[in-house]
């Protein structure tokens, strides 16, 4: 059995993820923005799920929610689920937030929750505000870059794994009623990726959709943006990400 960190565990993906794990014998440790967003998952609390709380578009409770998770840890893989689709916090939640995680929390197995949308995202840094006080990307460009993440990540940890989901188009409070995906496979592809002994889910640095790798943006791959990526993220957080 596998002990899975899973952010944004109260809605949508990461609520359906955790009570997939769940109910699969793993030990899920959920995550709310707050103490009272906890009451959203009370039902998987109440079946053994740990929580821990942080609001990801603020820096220094992301840190917080690190120790918070290490002091539940260690972690065989961390779902890095939580997103937005718009305003400031784009960057902020979509991107800076899964950096520190990884580089704070130690996990075998990193998933990111990308999109399809990724591709049509540009691969410039030049005008990020990663402290989220003025929007200055789409929700492409984060889902690029949080995929460019993943694959900084599989090149500085081969030991590890390191990975990237786009879930479909699904009827979740982000996806919308007219989503066109079926919403009960949204969570499979990731949850399958942290918990799953089957050796396809030991590869890395890979982007998945519905269990089968697809060929990502060409700049997911470019190893100098990707080292930028990680420079221009070390420099706004002040958290080195180590190889382990
Ligand atoms: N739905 C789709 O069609 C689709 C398609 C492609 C990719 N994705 C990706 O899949 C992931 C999950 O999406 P979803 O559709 O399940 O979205 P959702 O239903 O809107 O749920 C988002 C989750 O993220 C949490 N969250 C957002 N901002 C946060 C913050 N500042 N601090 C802490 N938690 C925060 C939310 O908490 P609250 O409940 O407190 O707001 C919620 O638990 C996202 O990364 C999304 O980009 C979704």
């Amino acid at each position: 059995m596998a002990r899975i960190l899973i952010t944004g565990s109260t809605a949508g993906l990461g609520r359906t993820a955790a009570a997939s794990l769940l109910n699969q014998g793993h030990d899920v440790i959920v995550h709310a923005r707050n103490e009272s967003r906890l009451a959203a998952v009370r039902e998987l609390l109440d079946s053994g799920a740990e929580g821990v709380v942080g609001d990801l578009s603020v820096l220094g409770q992301v840190r917080e929610l690190a120790v918070q998770a290490n002091a539940l840890g260690p972690y065989d893989a961390v779902i890095h689920n939580a997103g937005v689709i718009e305003g400031p916090a784009l960057l902020p939640v979509n991107v800076v937030a899964p950096y520190v995680l990884t580089a704070l929390v130690p996990a075998g197995r990193q998933i990111y929750l990308s999109s399809s949308m990724h591709r049509g995202g540009t691969a410039d840094l030049t005008h990020a505000d990663w402290s989220g006080s003025s929007r200055t990307v789409s929700y492409s460009d984060s889902k690029l870059l949080v995929t460019v993440l993943m694959a900084a990540v599989a090149r500085g940890r081969p030991t590890a794994q390191s990975n990237a989901v786009d879930p479909g188009w699904v009827p979740t409070r982000m996806g919308g009623p007219s989503a066109s995906d079926d919403l009960a496979l949204g969570h499979v592809t990731q949850a399958w990726l942290a918990s799953s002994a089957e050796l396809e889910a030991t590869v890395s640095g890979e982007y998945w959709h519905h269990g089968r790798t697809e060929k990502p943006h060409r700049a997911v791959h470019d190893e100098a943006f990707q080292d930028a990526l990680l420079s221009a993220l070390a420099e706004h957080t002040e958290v080195e990400l180590s190889r382990r």
